[in-house]
């Protein structure tokens, strides 16, 4: 593939944004990026210090996706080839209490970034679901075609909203889009001192920066999640992007394939960091899921996915990222 002249990453001041700027400059040096954030929750210190690895290849703009001028604007100028989509409100107990401002945000900021898209012969729209349409599958591990999408929180159902939108506009109006469908991502450059952290990065963060966290475990520790570790994801993307043939709105998880108890979680970091890890006691979340296992098979037959970190590996990438920090 020759390179894209330009691509456009919203939420780039996030975890999964500025993964995938980083990697991509790696693999296309030629690229002009653009950055979109408003720094809801995205941080300051990520988007400086991408603009000092990547130089003047990297453009970032401070400005919220429901900015429809300035978006119009952004898009008239560099003319995106590639947009990948991370901004969001992705926190789901958030959306429980916030249903319209995550909405807003979730929803029709998403549209307004695939008008301006499909206005500026965007080539295609990669857009970024999540698990949490499913609303605990029936059938283990997860296939898009089996298991009908039934959200439990409005973040869920907003990302799911997105899915048929999409859909419309590569019919509608010959704009290329797909939906990927993350599983419980982590890595470096996810910070665990937020409410909605990942066991992973919360746990880390209590071990390293214990100002910061007091960790907890909810439930037996049997629960399992299908962690993917953030470079298969970011993979996943340039996958999709590189595709020759058009994906008109279709769906696929990207997930690793693979689930680990939480239990296991926990014995793994003790012996990557050599530190004992002391968790609060607390009961099951309510209207938790058990498991989430995905079939990765549809994005492997599609685009070549294939996740190459495993969650051992990725565990001790992630170790050596918090053992990197400052504060
Ligand atoms: N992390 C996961 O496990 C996971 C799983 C499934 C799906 N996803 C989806 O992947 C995407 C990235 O997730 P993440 O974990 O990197 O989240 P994140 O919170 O780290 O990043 C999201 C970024 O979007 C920015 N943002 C929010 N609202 C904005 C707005 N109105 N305008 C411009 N920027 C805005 C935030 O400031 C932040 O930098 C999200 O769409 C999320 O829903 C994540």
């Amino acid at each position: 593939m020759t390179h894209p002249k330009s691509i456009l990453v919203t939420g780039c001041a996030g975890f999964i944004g500025s993964n995938l700027v980083r990697q991509f400059h790696k693999e296309f040096p030629q690229t002009r990026i653009i950055g979109i954030d408003d720094f809801s929750s995205g941080r300051r210190d990520i988007v400086q210090r991408l603009s000092k690895e990547i130089g003047g290849k990297f453009v970032f703009f401070e400005y919220s996706i429901l900015n429809v001028r300035r978006l119009e604007a952004t898009f008239k100028k560099y003319k995106p080839e590639y947009v990948f989509h991370f901004a969001a409100i992705p926190r789901v107990s958030y959306s429980v209490e916030h249903p319209r401002e995550t909405s807003e945000v979730n929803i029709v900021g998403t549209i307004a970034l695939l008008e301006a898209a499909k206005n500026h012969a965007t080539k295609r729209f990669i857009f970024s679901s999540s698990s949490s349409v499913y609303g605990g599958a029936k059938l283990l591990p997860t296939k898009e075609s089996e298991n009908l999408p039934n959200p439990q929180s409005p973040y869920g159902a907003q990302k799911y909203a997105i899915e048929p939108i999409c859909r419309v506009f590569s019919r509608l109006y010959g704009l290329d889009t797909v939906s990927l469908r993350y599983f419980n991502a982590f890595g470096p450059w996810q910070y665990g001192d937020s409410a909605y952290s990942t066991v992973v990065s919360a746990w880390l963060e209590a071990l390293y920066f214990p100002k910061h966290k007091k960790a907890f475990i909810e439930g037996d520790g049997n629960q399992s999640r299908d962690f993917c570790y953030v470079d298969n994801i970011v993979q996943a993307n340039i996958l999709a992007m590189r595709s020759k043939k058009p994906f008109h709105g279709e769906v696929f998880n990207i997930a690793h394939g693979e689930r680990t108890t939480v239990n296991e979680v926990k014995r793994l970091i003790e012996k990557y960091t050599g530190r004992k890890l002391v968790l609060d006691r607390r009961p099951p979340r309510k209207g938790d899921v058990r498991h989430t296992h995905a079939d990765i098979s549809k994005a492997r037959k599609w685009f070549g996915y294939k996740p190459t970190v495993s969650f051992d590996e990725g565990l001790k990438r992630t170790v050596a990222w918090f053992e990197s920090r400052k504060k």
